[in-house]
């Protein structure tokens, strides 16, 4: 134990150094090193199975559960089921060489020499370092967008950007820090620059044009359509990266004006396109994208949903971090917050506001419309944390949004709820909602059973991408002709039904 209670903990084979107070849990720790929890850390999928080295770990029944008696004595563990109690060395096999779609190992053609993997999002930046001829990651970097200091969500980097100036400042900014990135990925995995391949970047439309240098003006107003969606090849040497001139880089391409490469990544992560049964992908974000279809047909969507999940414009809302209510349960109607970090509560994160929504419409306090009874103004979580009614409004705001986008693109493609096989949610704030909760506000209207937190389906997208055949023209081109974007404004009835989806269910349904 190192000085103030706190551990050190060494991943290897990344060997990264992290530190953190006794009691914090492992998946707070991990996730921010770009592991991924596949069943949102319910203890249910052994998706998130480490291998500790060296420490002590803690055993729970739902360990005993998932792990044989061999697996537990070798070390094995559930990352979501441990805290800190010891320094640790552990062993991420995660991103050992089978790279997995849909539980089969993708059949992918070894290459010679490294890739990088890059997911540029809004807030967040991962970077992985890959072999291509075993497919295992040797290096991870992750970071937060530096471009977040200019606004937090894509409007404001938008508006930010329609004077070229302002574009070229976030465009200048981007390009260095992914390409320092990569410049960290190659000191800590040892390797020379000149081994790297093929970079392949992915990102919602605004980062796509930002990194890129292109006009985002028209991503500014209606119709919010872009002509310059398609795949950017670029030159390592114009982006100022110190990579071999024969490396290839490549922006992946959007599907529509909202809708990015993030999702078309997310689409063969998930092998959507592939599959004879109905199954959709959801983002959660300020800008929520939607997919859903089959073989057959493939529909995508974006739907403004507002900075409620990202716990933005949240009166006591924060980013998961250090002191955040991530999690809230009701037990003998008794209100339980989890906070991150083990630390005394500073605010809310948008998976504690789902959860806590869902508790006070389970306990009563509130009302189907959204009001709290008895005309109360707020709801004290855990002091000082609050929830407001403003708080509820934008909750409401932001799951009508995409719980109507759901809707209009099941209606489109002549689909009821209950033929859909599965709804995969993508992303950081897929991985922690608890499925119950979401849909107990009405914001998942279907059966816990049928909704999987997919993790991080961009940069899996993008790392299938350096292997993946029908990108080889480096175009995507059938998949990208294939999938029909959706314009939901555009659309007479969406008003309405988002208008209906605000509302609460009276009780948990699900079809
Ligand atoms: S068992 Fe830990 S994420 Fe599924």
């Amino acid at each position: 134990m190192l000085k103030n209670g706190t551990h050190r903990i060494t991943l290897r084979p990344v060997q990264t150094e992290l530190t953190a107070p006794a009691g914090t849990a492992l998946r707070d720790l991990l996730f921010a090193q770009g592991v991924e929890f596949p069943c949102g850390g319910q203890g249910r999928c052994r998706g998130c199975r480490v291998h500790v080295l060296e420490g002590a770990t803690a055993i729970n029944d739902a360990q005993r559960e998932r792990l044989t008696a061999d697996e537990l004595a070798q070390g094995w563990r559930l990352a979501c089921q441990c805290a800190l109690e010891d320094d640790l060395v552990i062993e991420l096999r995660q991103w050992d060489a089978a790279i997995l779609v849909d539980e089969t190992p993708f059949a992918f053609t070894p290459r010679p020499g490294l890739g990088v993997a890059v997911d540029v999002g809004t807030t967040t930046l991962v970077a992985q370092l890959l072999d291509l001829s075993t497919g295992r990651v040797q290096a991870v970097r992750t970071a937060l967008n530096a471009q977040a200091r200019f606004g937090a969500d894509v409007m404001s980097r938008v508006q930010f950007g329609v004077p070229s100036a302002g574009a070229q400042q976030l465009g200048d900014m981007i390009r260095r820090q992914i390409g320092s990135l990569i410049e960290q990925l190659v000191f800590s995995a040892h390797i020379a620059e000149s081994e790297i391949v093929d970079v392949v970047l992915v990102g919602n439309t605004v980062m796509h044009h930002l990194f890129c240098g292109l006009d985002v003006e028209p991503l500014s107003r209606y119709p919010f359509e872009s002509e310059h969606l398609g795949l950017q090849s670029l030159d390592a040497a114009d982006l100022g990266w110190k990579l071999s001139p024969r490396a290839r880089v490549r922006f992946l391409p959007c599907l529509g004006g909202f809708v990015g490469s993030d999702i078309l990544a997310g689409i063969l992560a998930t092998n959507l396109g592939e599959r004879e049964d109905l199954n959709g992908l959801v983002d959660l974000g300020t800008n929520g994208e939607i997919v859903m279809g089959n073989r057959q047909r493939l529909l995508c969507a974006s739907t403004a949903a507002g900075p409620a999940f990202e716990g933005a414009r949240i009166s006591m809302g924060m980013r998961a971090s250090t002191g955040t209510i991530s999690e809230v349960k009701v037990e003998d109607r008794t209100v339980h917050c989890r906070v991150l970090g083990n630390v005394p509560p500073q605010g809310l994160c948008g998976s504690g506001l789902v959860d806590a929504v869902a508790a006070g419409l389970e306990l009563g306090r509130i009302q189907s419309s959204g009001r709290f009874n008895n005309g109360a103004a707020s709801w004290e979580l855990a002091a000082p944390v609050i929830l407001t009614q403003s708080d509820i409004r934008e909750l409401q705001l932001a799951k009508g949004a995409i719980a109507a986008g759901i809707r209009m693109l099941l209606a489109r493609l002549g689909a009821r709820p209950e033929n859909l096989k599965k709804l995969y949610l993508a992303g950081a704030f897929g991985n922690y909602i608890n499925r119950a909760s979401a849909q107990r506000i009405g914001l998942i209207n279907f059966p816990a059973e049928k909704v999987e937190a997919a993790g991080n389906t961009a940069l899996l997208g993008a790392k299938l991408a350096l292997f993946c055949p029908e990108g080889e023209d480096g175009s995507f081109l059938q998949l990208r002709q294939r999938t029909e974007h959706v314009a939901l404004n555009a659309d007479q009835g969406f008003q309405d039904t988002f208008v209906e989806e605000m509302a609460f269910p009276e009780t948990g349904t699900g079809c």
